[in-house]
């Protein structure tokens, strides 16, 4: 394998350590930090947001000036710095930037999205040229920098600086497009020659993810599950035909997770650490979680969730489950999340009803996470879609089995106990594959039986889950042989 250090700029909306609203973020930081490692000059952009400003605002500070179309010029400025280990550039428009919320004001996306985020991906690419550091690879993530892929193709097409330069699209959740209406087309240098359904035109409306994956020089999603899932009608969220198209430029590689963050031996936000899932450690981290969430004692299993509250998420399989399952069953319930606000009201009701037996913190809370995934027995996660999910992952290596619906990442990196009276050995998890509650009610029993009448099993399943690693160092070669293969072919 060739080992030449590749110049690498990192397109995100969200890394975690300066902002955070899902799995983005987690892997926004953790592949960057990993190429690092792995000897690649790595550029990590991503928008200046007010709310980290004491993170960059002593950063060396320089003005760019932006073009996204022919008409009109937009002054930005950057800010270059290190942070967390990863060469980052902040690119700062107050305009943009300097809001509440990152992508909504809480309820409604911010009308000026797409504008908002073509800034961050044109930006990116003329810090690169202002700075004479010619990348090898530009690797935006989702539909919000997805049209840094377009702008490399179509507006640097002639520039010599970027001609050797591939861009790779990386699809976290192809559910989010980035649509809005034709009327930005020509604020956002979109000419009328690719608003046709082969590119950015969908119903009428611009859509930015769409157009991405038409440029882009290769696509991937983050697990193989996702990315064959994507090539059909019912999981590609209404972008099979173009997404069929570019079959041969789409891959699968699989998220790993941070283990100097998510370890039960290490772990700084829970109380007791832990080896195995029985020498005691577990037990005391689950007596304290009960205590804290206000649950009642005993020996009942205690099932965790940490979630965006979002129809994605399965809510709608598990909240009918979980009524059905705490009717019939001594099972606990722990859940941390926030979104939907008609989904928190939902989930309030059932703690309501069931105080000594279901807690629901509603709100975002890293340290309150990583003790769930300490205390609890089992990680609910019965997902519609999941183009990776990292919750399991973390679940797995805490010991906590995860209840997973058998789609995209989720199957890819649970073993289910298919039979329960079947010998544990390689079995990490519970799995169901209907969205419907009643198929998750059935799982929710297995499991429930299982933690009670074959405690063997259960902590033989506990200890092959421990031992499970979905290492960054691997994906990251992954992608390091992803971003080889696409420099050595001409240009989408
Ligand atoms: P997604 O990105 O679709 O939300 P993932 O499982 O890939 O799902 O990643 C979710 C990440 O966000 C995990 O790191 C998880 O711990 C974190 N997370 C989600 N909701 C919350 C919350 N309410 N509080 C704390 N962390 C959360
Ligand atoms: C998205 C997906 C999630 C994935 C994460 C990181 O938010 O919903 O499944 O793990 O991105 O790639």
């Amino acid at each position: 394998m060739n080992n030449t250090p590749l110049k690498v700029l990192v397109i995100a909306s969200e890394v975690e350590g300066l902002v955070k609203t899902g799995g983005l973020a987690d892997v926004a930081r953790a592949l960057p930090a990993e190429l690092v490692r792995l000897g690649h000059d790595v550029r990590l952009v991503t928008p200046a947001y007010a709310k980290t400003r004491e993170v960059w605002s002593n950063w060396p500070h320089q003005s760019l000036c932006v073009h996204l179309n022919a008409f009109e010029e937009t002054w930005l400025a950057t800010r270059t710095g290190e942070h967390q280990g990863i060469p980052t550039v902040q690119i700062e428009h107050s305009d943009s930037f300097d809001r509440a919320g990152i992508y909504d004001n809480g309820t409604t996306p911010y009308e000026d999205n797409a504008r908002r985020f073509a800034l961050l991906s044109k930006g990116a690419l003329q810090w690169c040229r202002d700075n004479d550091w010619q990348p090898d690879i530009v690797h935006a993530n989702d539909w919000q920098a997805a049209i840094a892929c377009f702008y490399l193709a179509e507006h640097f097409r002639y520039d010599p600086f970027f001609a050797h330069t591939r861009s790779v699209l990386t699809l976290h959740n192809a559910a989010y497009q980035g649509q809005c209406s034709s009327t930005w087309l020509r604020t956002l240098g979109i000419h009328e020659q690719f608003f046709h359904p082969g590119a950015f035109e969908d119903h009428g409306q611009i859509n930015l993810l769409k157009g991405g994956i038409r440029f882009a020089d290769a696509i991937n999603a983050v697990s193989p599950g996702y990315a064959s899932e994507l090539l059909s009608d019912l999981g590609s969220h209404g972008l099979g035909p173009i997404f069929r198209e570019r079959a041969d430029a789409l891959s699968g590689i699989l998220n790993g997770c941070d283990y100097g963050q998510w370890s039960p031996e290490t772990d700084p936000d829970i109380p007791v650490h832990f080896k195995h899932p029985d020498d005691g450690g577990k037990a005391r981290c689950k007596a304290a979680l009960k205590q804290e969430l206000g649950l009642a004692e005993g020996d009942a299993p205690l099932l965790v969730s940490i979630s965006r509250l979002a129809d994605q998420k399965g809510f709608n399989l598990l909240i009918p489950a979980l009524w059905e399952t705490l009717r019939h069953t001594d099972a606990q319930v722990g859940l941390l999340g926030s979104g939907d606000p008609n989904l928190a009201a939902q989930l309030h009701r059932l703690a309501r009803e069931y105080p000594s037996r279901v807690a629901f913190v509603e709100g975002y809370d890293n340290a309150l996470a990583h003790r769930l995934e300490a205390g609890g027995d089992a990680f609910l996660m019965p997902s519609i879609f999941e183009p990776c999910g990292l919750n399991q992952i973390y679940s797995l290596r805490y010991g906590t089995l995860p209840l997973v619906r058998a789609v995209g990442g989720l199957k890819d990196t649970v073993v289910p106990l298919a039979n329960i009276d079947a010998e544990a050995g390689q079995a990490t998890g519970f799995m169901f594959a209907d969205p419907s509650a009643e198929a998750l009610i059935t799982e929710l029993s297995n499991l429930i039986r299982v933690y009670h009448d074959q405690p063997d099993t259960w902590l033989a399943m506990q200890t092959t889950a421990m031992t499970q690693r979905f290492e960054w160092a691997a994906a990251a070669k992954d992608y390091v042989a992803l971003y080889q293969q696409v420099q050595n072919v001409p240009r989408h």
